[in-house]
């Protein structure tokens, strides 16, 4: 098997300016609830990129857990990788591949952490082996073995029985969107690419991008 040889044609779908909506969370909305309905594998994966203190990017997946108007809502250990990195640069990137749909959305802008109480809403939601879990993996860092994982998990699960308060290291993100591109694959690498730019008076400016 060569790989320079794996190709596909897309032909699913395609993103005309007509029958797009003007405002793209609500593009947002439609493509997204109709990769969830498709069943399209894990709909709600995105990958993050953010920039270092080095300038150097880096990427990892998260799942949204909320988005409307003021943005895109993920959760995570904000002494993680990503946390440090977004401490000093909160400029980043999102994005979706529904691989069936032949379908991505990248969105880029600045992040904020939410709210506390939002954050403790949304931890209180979690299985409790989660936010044990929480408690128990100091993400990103070097651990000596998985012992580790499992000592602290059992220590905090005897600590803190069926009410894990939530880490003061753990919360929410939320992107405010500057801007956002849907893709469509099309025939011929004709692909169909709409990019949405945030306007000074709150409105949107839409453009077509060659593929
Ligand atoms: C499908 C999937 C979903 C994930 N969701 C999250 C998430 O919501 N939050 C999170 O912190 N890590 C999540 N992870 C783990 C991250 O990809 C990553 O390993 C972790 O956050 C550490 O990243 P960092 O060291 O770059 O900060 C997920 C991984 C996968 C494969």
């Amino acid at each position: 098997m060569n790989i320079a040889d794996l190709r596909k044609s897309y032909e699913k779908a395609e993103l005309s300016e007509s029958a797009s909506h003007a405002n793209p969370l609500q593009q947002f909305d439609q493509w997204l609830t109709e990769a969830i309905r498709s069943e399209v594998p894990e709909p709600n994966a995105m990958t993050l990129a953010t920039v270092g203190s080095d300038l150097r990017p880096s990427t990892r997946i998260v799942l949204i857990k909320g988005y409307d108007e003021r943005g895109i809502v993920w959760y995570t250990n904000y002494h993680s990788r990503k946390g440090q990195e977004l401490a000093g640069n909160p400029f980043a990137a999102l994005q979706f591949h529904w691989v069936e749909l032949e379908r991505v959305v990248r969105i880029e802008g600045v992040v904020e952490k939410v709210s506390d109480e939002e954050s403790d809403a949304y931890f209180q939601s979690r299985p409790l082996d989660s936010r044990i879990g929480a408690w128990a993996s100091p993400q990103s860092e070097v651990i000596e073995s998985r012992t580790v994982l499992v000592t602290n998990a059992a220590k905090y699960g005897a600590q803190f029985l069926l009410q894990p308060p939530r880490p003061p290291h753990w919360g929410g993100y939320r992107l405010k969107p500057g801007n956002w591109q849907f893709w469509q694959g099309r025939k011929s690498r004709l692909h169909d690419r709409l990019r949405y730019t945030a306007q000074a008076d709150g409105g949107w400016l839409r453009e077509r991008l060659a593929p």
